[in-house]
């Protein structure tokens, strides 16, 4: 049976990952699913995304993945610890579930002089303190600033990030955030919708602030992580091919991922 590599994210953000990932390990077969019918996840309850992201990862082993990447900061905020502690040793033992906010907390000192970090994420992302309570275990000595971000989302599934009006939204909370600690040197982009942003952001920000997007983390992370477990990673498919799937109507995803991932797709629709 194929066995391509599952990307889930509730829309169209966990694309900057694929992208990324699919540089780095461009042999690797990719199963990518976007929720999209039910985006935004981020101003949705823990139950709610729970259950939402224990759908789709059970959809994607149904299809045939061994592995999982959840690569949507509030599903791996909301849903993956339940999912790796509970749901897997019942429903599939020997398959993965990971998660992005993890890979992207553990090299984060390397990139602050201050050892001021700000986070720019999802209400649910910022609500769960998943970033502070990493990093605190890496970094013991940072200082973690987050601000939620409601707007970005809905405003980049719609198109509307490049507006007037939604650039000064945009521009507003960067602000906020670097207000809130002028000392922060580094900016994470905790969320995977938020890299398509990230040339706007470093236009309006002092230079000596570093904006980083998880993407090529997360890539030489899963490298990694596919050397250490052989087993595993001996099973993954490698005839370098990456299907779609998402819950909304196709046609509207095949037009708006091509912003994503600059290059033409076809995708299937799905319920789930
Ligand atoms: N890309 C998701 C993340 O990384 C966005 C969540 C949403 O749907 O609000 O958090």
């Amino acid at each position: 049976m194929n066995s391509p590599i599952g990307i889930f994210d509730s829309g169209y953000g966990g694309l900057t990952i694929l992208s990324d990932i699919q540089k780095r390990l461009p042999q690797y077969d990719f199963l990518y699913l976007g929720d999209n019918a039910r985006a935004p996840y981020g101003t949705r309850s823990f139950d709610v995304v729970y259950e939402f992201t224990l759908e789709a990862v059970e959809e994607l082993f149904s299809r045939g993945c061994e592995l999982v990447i959840l690569a949507c900061n509030t599903a791996s905020a909301k849903a993956l610890r339940t999912i790796q502690q509970n749901d897997l040793p019942l429903i599939a033992p020997n398959k993965r579930v990971l998660g992005v906010i993890r890979p992207s907390t553990e090299i984060i000192g390397e990139f602050s002089k201050t050892n001021h970090v700000g986070i720019l994420a999802t209400e649910g992302t910022v609500k769960s303190d998943s970033y502070p309570i990493e990093i605190k275990k890496f970094s013991p000595n940072t200082i973690v600033t987050q601000l939620a971000c409601s707007m970005w989302v809905p405003l980049i599934e719609n198109s509307r990030h490049t507006s007037i009006a939604g650039q000064l939204f945009i521009k507003e909370d960067v602000e906020k955030l670097i207000s809130n600690d002028p000392e922060i040197d580094v900016i994470i982009l905790g969320c995977t919708h938020y890299p398509i942003l990230k040339s706007f952001i470093e236009s309006i920000i002092p230079s000596n602030i570093k904006v980083i997007a998880q993407g090529p983390i997360i890539a030489e992370k899963l490298e990694n992580y596919l050397e250490r477990h052989p087993e595993l990673e001996a099973k993954c498919s490698k005839s370098g091919q990456v299907s779609f799937l998402t819950t909304e109507n196709s046609d509207d995803f095949d037009k708006k991922a091509s912003l994503f991932l600059g290059a033409q797709i076809k995708s299937q629709h799905i319920k789930l």
